[in-house]
């Protein structure tokens, strides 16, 4: 339910609110891989666009990160609450040997552990990456953090008498890629929000390729036009793809290092820290020297601890294979086939996308007419799918015109609509499957009013500029779009322009035939790099992304995710595509439908990456996890009665997790 706060609020024109009180995305941030950025189709996405203040910050807190001055250390500044924010300084171009050379200043944020650095049981900083490419890991941790922090941290009850040495507490560390975000410069392509906005409002009308007959040659030309001037527009695009942020996540891990022996010293040297470490003998482990030996700074080593989503998991590969040493803990959940990835292929995605719409069919039989609107009383699932799949087809000649309201204004409702409405819920069923059926039924057999409210609610004010970030600008600012994911997918790879708009028209084709209800939108990704010129410094290659790393990496796969597929017969034979490339990586999957494991809680799943941050345990090999829910069914029963006050506690964040966090939300 909190998602409708902020898109109630984001549908209203509303002047933005100070600059001192950081604008946010509510509730729902980042859509995790290949976000859903459907803004081009239609401006009324809101998940990405429902800025309110930040759910923390409170007008007294006047936090502002232009107030932060960049460094080329760690200086944590308090922000959002319990959070650290800092501003550190690194080269634009890794490449470039001029100590003049620009640089650029990335927004980092800390969720500090529950215990210091000096505490034995201090377990380091896990680093995260909500995906995108470009999902801004501010607004991951200041959503979620402490969510995350729950999962991976030991679940004793702390106090500060225990020595435990088996529980460990951590850190969360993000920060906003290049070029996004809080971190600058930030990527402009347009020269002002308003030729932004326009241009925003435009792309909603000719809907996805294939939809009419001039759709595909508009998204053709307007894709054309838009990745040329912003690949060529600003600097920033040379160094914004996958190689440069993990040299900044290098960055961040020394820079940590530093950080932390600093922060030891310094308490060693206060009155409390003479008090509390003084007669203690070297063997004690809460001795001066223990402290020292174990808070230091070890130059050039610092390891990773990771849990990366989505893109997030080109990240997590790309570390892996790049840094190898420096692995010890790296989850990749939600997994991106890195060859496919590195030349733009993108066909290595939907190819589980369409079965669980199938499955959708199949729960709203079981769940009934009370849990599932499509479902009229004794539809069985054949009946759901013919009535939608005729629906969307009558839908492509004669769209829904639904009058004005005394809220809304007149709307159409498209075939595009109804894709772009499916598509975005099978990224997270359990969250989105009751609000998605709602919606159908109101088209199928009601006035499509609802539709037209949810279609309108989002339409608000875009603003990717620097310039929003004055106070006087009334516009709200985005975290993610097109111009940033293109960036940073398209300079990864490798130069795709020579293809003609026939090859789009057959590849358009082709992903229709993987996936009737993502395939056109999916189209996009590569199409913006069809149309991209710039020469980033520094590349990779998909055969690159392979290593013998430091510590196994841990992959989690959905049975059924809509962007990620798990391609069964491979994990089964052969290894999973990820799994192979990096020897002793061992697969978790997760019986549910949806993108990433957070789409569904599961106690198993969860136990299984806080044992792995914890001791290192991985599952055994083959291991499947049941989550506790279906989507409109509810919930399962996996053998377990009554659960522990622990248990409670865990399923209850892993449940607000799934509501939105990472994912598109309908509503
Ligand atoms: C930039 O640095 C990387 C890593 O050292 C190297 O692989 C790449 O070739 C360099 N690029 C150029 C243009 O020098
Ligand atoms: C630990 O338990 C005590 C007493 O049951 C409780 O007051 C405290 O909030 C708990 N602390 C944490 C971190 O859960
Ligand atoms: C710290 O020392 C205590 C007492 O000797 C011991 O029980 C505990 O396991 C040690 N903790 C660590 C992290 O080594
Ligand atoms: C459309 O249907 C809703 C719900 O049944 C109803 O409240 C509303 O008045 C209807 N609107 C029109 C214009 O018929
Ligand atoms: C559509 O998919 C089927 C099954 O995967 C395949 O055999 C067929 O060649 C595909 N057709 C096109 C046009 O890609």
């Amino acid at each position: 339910m909190d998602m409708w706060k902020g898109t109630d609020e984001a549908a209203r024109p509303q002047k933005r609110p100070s600059k001192a009180v950081r604008t946010f995305f509510r509730g729902i941030i980042t859509l995790a891989f290949l976000y859903w950025i459907a803004r081009d189709f239609m401006s009324s996405w809101n998940y990405y666009v429902s800025l309110t203040t930040h759910p923390f910050a409170t007008a007294e807190e006047k936090f502002s990160w232009s107030s932060i001055e960049p460094t080329t250390y760690l200086n944590y500044t308090p922000c959002f609450g319990k959070f650290q924010c800092a501003r550190l300084d690194v080269p634009k171009n890794y490449n470039s040997t001029d100590p003049d050379g620009s640089r650029t200043q990335i927004a980092v944020i800390r969720l500090p552990a529950v215990v210091p650095v000096t505490d034995p049981r201090y377990g380091g900083a896990m680093l995260t990456n909500p995906g995108g490419p470009g999902g801004s890991g501010v607004e991951l941790v200041t959503n979620s953090g402490a969510l995350l922090q729950q999962i991976i941290d030991s679940e004793l009850n702390i106090t500060l008498e225990a020595t435990d040495s088996e529980a460990k507490y951590f850190d969360i560390i993000s920060w906003d890629p290049r070029g996004t975000g809080d971190t600058t410069p930030y990527l402009n392509c347009f020269p002002d929000s308003l030729s932004y906005n326009i241009w925003s409002s435009q792309t909603t009308e000719d809907g996805f390729p294939g939809s009419s007959s001039g759709a595909t040659s508009n998204l053709w030309a307007r894709v054309k036009a838009r990745s040329v001037a912003c690949s060529q527009t600003d600097e920033i695009v040379n160094h914004m793809n996958t190689p440069v942020l993990v040299g900044d996540m290098v960055q961040i891990l020394e820079k940590h290092g530093e950080w932390r022996s600093k922060q030891a010293e310094t308490w060693l040297a206060s009155a409390e820290g003479k008090v509390a470490t003084a007669g203690k003998a070297r063997s004690d482990n809460l001795s001066h020297g223990a402290i020292v030996e174990r808070t230091r700074w070890i130059k050039g080593e610092e390891k990773l601890l990771y849990w990366g989503f989505s893109y997030g998991t080109v990240v997590g590969s790309t570390f892996s294979a790049m840094q190898p040493h420096r692995v010890d803990r790296v989850i990749i959940d939600g997994v991106v086939d890195t060859n496919d990835y590195y030349v733009a292929g993108w066909l290595k995605n939907l190819q589980d996308a369409d079965t669980i719409v199938d499955r959708f069919y199949g729960y709203c039989q079981a769940a009934g007419p009370e849990k599932c609107a499509l479902n009229r009383g004794t539809s069985t699932a054949t009946d759901i799918k013919t009535s939608l799949e005729s629906t969307v087809s009558v839908l492509k000649e004669d769209p829904i015109a639904v009058p004005a309201s005394s809220t809304r204004g007149p709307e159409i409702i498209t075939y595009s609509d109804v894709r772009n409405l499916v598509g975005k819920a099978i990224y997270s069923p359990l969250a989105q499957f009751p609000k998605m059926a709602n919606l159908l039924a109101d088209i199928i057999y009601g006035n499509g009013s609802a539709f037209a409210d949810y279609k309108q609610k989002g339409n608000t004010k875009f603003c990717p500029l620097e310039s929003c970030k004055s106070e006087s600008d009334d516009c709200q600012r985005i975290s993610l779009n097109f111009e940033v994911t293109h960036a940073i997918l398209c300079s990864d790879a490798v130069d795709v322009t020579y293809h003609t708009k026939q090859d789009y028209v057959d590849y358009v084709a082709a992903l229709f035939n993987q996936s009737q209800w993502l395939g056109q939108y999916w189209s996009q990704i590569a199409l913006g790099c069809y149309h991209w010129k710039a020469k980033p410094t520094w590349q990779i290659t998909g055969e690159e992304i392979q290593a013998d790393t430091a510590y196994p990496v841990l992959i989690l796969s959905n049975t059924f995710d809509p962007v990620t597929p798990i391609y069964k017969e491979l994990t089964k034979y052969s290894g999973h595509t990820q799994a192979g490339k990096f020897p002793g990586a061992v697969v978790l999957e997760q019986n549910s439908e949806g993108h990433c494991s957070l789409s569904s809680p599961s106690l198993c799943t969860a136990k299984h990456v806080r044992a792995y941050f914890q001791t290192g345990k991985l599952p055994d090999v083959g291991t499947v996890c049941q989550p506790e829910a279906v989507p409109l069914v509810g919930k399962v029963s996996n053998g377990v009665v009554t659960l522990s006050t622990e248990d409670e506690k865990l399923l209850a964040a892993l449940e607000d997790l799934s509501r939105g966090v990472l994912f598109p939300s309908i509503l």
